[in-house]
């Protein structure tokens, strides 16, 4: 697809890889809905550095565990903005909850946002896409899900059934959208953990003994969205951590 002059929704799309991939997409000429929850200031920052490419760029709010909500959201993206073309499912949250501390309350927000969310989303940008239009979905997943470690126990099975989405979704949307992941490995530190040597956990831990970054998803995202013949795929940028 050419991607020049499309119109995009990312989620989560203000900070860290959500802003290197609005960065990215707008480099690249496409009109941008950028979503944010908590992260105003940021949002309000980046849009007229986004808008310098020439594109255009609106900023909607929306907190993505008030599910009954996200409809009437996508909705309202689409008549202030118009028909969206790409769906980018970055936004999601990264508890660190084990089996032994599963809650309810926990557990519904983590799947409220990173997979009732996505779920809602794509099902809302399809609805919008002609039947002889296209469309193109990239959701946000984790390299980490290729490892069992109970650490993140709820969230590794939040994104586990995204991935699971993605093919299923696939299957379902095609021939006019195609649905894709990218699956980030060691990127950059967590809030709260900014004191971290991450170069140095990238010597212990990745064969490429390098970091990722937003704007390695961010490329890698773009290569995506201009592939006609790849559907259901998952690109894993993991520096070799999860062979
Ligand atoms: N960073 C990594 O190393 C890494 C590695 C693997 C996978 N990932 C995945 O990559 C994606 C982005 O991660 P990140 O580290 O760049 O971002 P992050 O710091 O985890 O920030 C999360 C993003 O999700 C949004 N968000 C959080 N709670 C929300 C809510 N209730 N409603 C709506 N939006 C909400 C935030 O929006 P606001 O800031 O506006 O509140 C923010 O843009 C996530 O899906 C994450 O799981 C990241």
């Amino acid at each position: 697809m050419e991607i020049k002059g499309k119109n995009a929704l990312v989620t989560g799309g203000a900070i860290r890889i959500g802003k290197a991939i609005s960065s990215e997409l707008a480099k690249h000429g496409v009109n941008i809905a950028l979503h944010y929850h908590s992260s105003i200031d940021s949002a309000i920052a980046l849009k007229p550095e986004l808008e310098s490419e020439g594109i255009r760029v609106e900023l909607f709010q929306q907190d993505l565990s008030e599910t009954e909500a996200l409809p009437a959201f996508f909705s309202h993206i689409i008549e202030t903005f118009g028909q969206i073309d790409i769906l980018i499912n970055n936004a999601g949250i990264y508890p660190r909850d084990r089996l032994k501390n599963l809650k309810i309350d926990t557990l519904e927000a983590l799947f409220g946002i990173n997979l009732y969310a996505p779920l809602v989303l794509m099902r809302e940008f399809a609805k919008q896409i002609p039947e002889d239009g296209h469309g193109k979905i990239i959701n946000i997943i984790d390299a980490k899900i290729f490892k069992h470690d109970p650490e993140t126990f709820m969230y590794r099975l939040s994104k586990v059934a995204l991935l699971e989405a993605t093919k299923l979704a696939a299957m379902e949307l095609a021939p006019n959208i195609t649905v894709n992941a990218i699956s980030p490995g060691l990127m950059m530190s967590l809030a709260g953990y900014e004191h971290l040597d991450m170069q140095a956990v990238a010597e212990r831990r990745v064969p490429l003994k390098i970091l990722g970054s937003g704007e390695i998803v961010a490329q890698n995202l773009i290569h995506i969205l201009k592939q006609d013949f790849m559907t259901g795929n998952n690109i894993i940028l993991d520096g070799g951590e999860f062979i």
